[in-house]
């Protein structure tokens, strides 16, 4: 079913008629998207096609007062993110709220921005942890798919991190073009002193669903990549965790997205929508609720967005009744909807979905697609016009 006829058909009306989903504990996570604005233009970015249509930002004392609720209903670990949280000129304000409020804080950066002088501040305001994403090992990769020069700053901040004490996360998005490093990207890893390298193969949501054709690796490239990460592993022990994040497409059961839809996950767009996934805008038939005029108690408990996919009267065969359910929860919806149409559907990367062939289809025509569809990096240009 195409979304239009499935958002007419009924499938929102019908979930909002469905039996009420189980009282979900608190939110334990919340990210606090700062700002969709970025230095930055991957090719990959999961922030929405269209975000450039949408640049209202929350003010800092609206932002202190999402915190508050959310600390107040439970929420532990929060992450900065964006865009480029460091644009907004208020993290440090933000960071020594949360640091009051008792939050475990993580700050996701390209590290633009990330001079001495602020992670100094950010350090004597509370800030725990930093996530660095780099884009590749080499400087030509890493500045042709960020469409920046700035693979020798982001080496410069990985110093300016370790020289803080912080624990420092590295993270690399994984993707046809940078697969073959992979060796060279723990080396790098290695090198800087990250803790923790985070290998994410490529989700594709947002602009890297638009370039998913350019993106697309091969099964035998992911085999290889994988072989070397576990040989590291078996290699550097604890010195470095890495984290392999599953190669979607090329799996038979979907990963359990979210922890559950409206379980344990709260993420606040720059605009003040609250969503149960950083994806969630692009559902037809939502209507994400708006921290500046609702409590957050309301919307996570009460808000029909939040109930929508909570729990299992919205599932239809084959998840209902599988017995597998309560591990992966149907999967995702934002990918049941971008490969479906139908964000009610079960996840076609499950080889027991009627779809599961389209994904396989799709992973081989993407040689073929390539010739006709460009990579696209993000820009506000794209965006607006998207
Ligand atoms: Fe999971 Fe649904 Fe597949 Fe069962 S049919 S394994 S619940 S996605
Ligand atoms: Fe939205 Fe998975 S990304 S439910």
């Amino acid at each position: 079913m195409c979304a239009p006829c499935w958002a007419r058909g009924g499938g929102v009306a019908g979930l909002s008629e469905a039996p009420r989903p189980p009282r979900p504990g608190p939110p334990l996570w919340l990210l606090a998207e700062l700002t969709y604005r970025c230095p930055l233009h991957c090719a990959f970015c999961y922030n929405p096609l269209r975000y450039a249509q949408r640049r209202e930002e929350l003010s800092t004392a609206q932002w202190v007062d999402v915190l508050r609720q959310a600390r107040e209903l439970g929420a532990a670990q929060l992450g900065f993110s964006g865009g480029e949280p460091l644009l907004r000129e208020d993290l440090e304000d933000l960071v020594a709220q949360a640091h009051r409020l008792g939050y475990y804080t993580n700050l996701l950066t390209s590290g633009v921005g990330l001079t001495e002088a602020r992670a100094a501040a950010l350090h004597r305001a509370g800030l725990d942890h930093v996530q660095l994403s780099f884009q590749d090992s080499t400087r030509e990769m890493n500045d042709f798919l960020s469409h920046t020069r700035t693979f020798d700053l982001k080496r410069r901040v990985a110093a300016i991190i370790k020289a803080q004490g912080w624990p420092m996360v590295m993270n690399c998005v994984l993707h046809r073009h940078n697969l073959p490093h992979v060796a060279q990207i723990i080396d790098m890893a290695l090198e800087l002193g990250a803790e923790y390298l985070e290998l994410a193969n490529t989700q594709y949501y947002g602009w890297a669903l638009h370039n998913r054709a350019q993106l697309m690796p091969t099964a035998e490239q992911l085999r290889q990549a994988e072989a070397v990460v576990n040989d590291y592993r078996a290699r550097i022990g604890q010195r470095c965790r890495l984290l392999f994040v599953v190669p979607d497409y090329f799996e038979q059961r979907p990963k359990a997205c979210m922890n559950g839809w409206g379980s344990v996950f709260l993420s606040i767009a720059p605009d003040g929508r609250a969503m149960p996934c950083h994806n969630a805008g692009e559902l037809p038939g939502l209507t994400l609720p708006d921290v500046r005029h609702t409590p957050l108690r309301d919307i996570w408990y009460d808000s029909p967005a939040f109930n929508a996919y909570r729990g299992e009267a919205w599932m239809r065969p084959p998840c209902q009744g599988c017995e597998e359910r309560h591990k992966d929860f149907g999967g995702c919806r934002c990918q049941a909807f971008a490969l479906t149409g139908n964000p009610a559907a079960t996840d076609p990367v499950c080889s027991r979905s009627p779809q599961h062939e389209d994904v396989v289809r799709l992973v081989r025509q993407a040689p073929q697609q390539r010739e006709t569809q460009p990579l696209v990096f993000r820009s506000d240009a794209v965006s607006r016009k998207a």
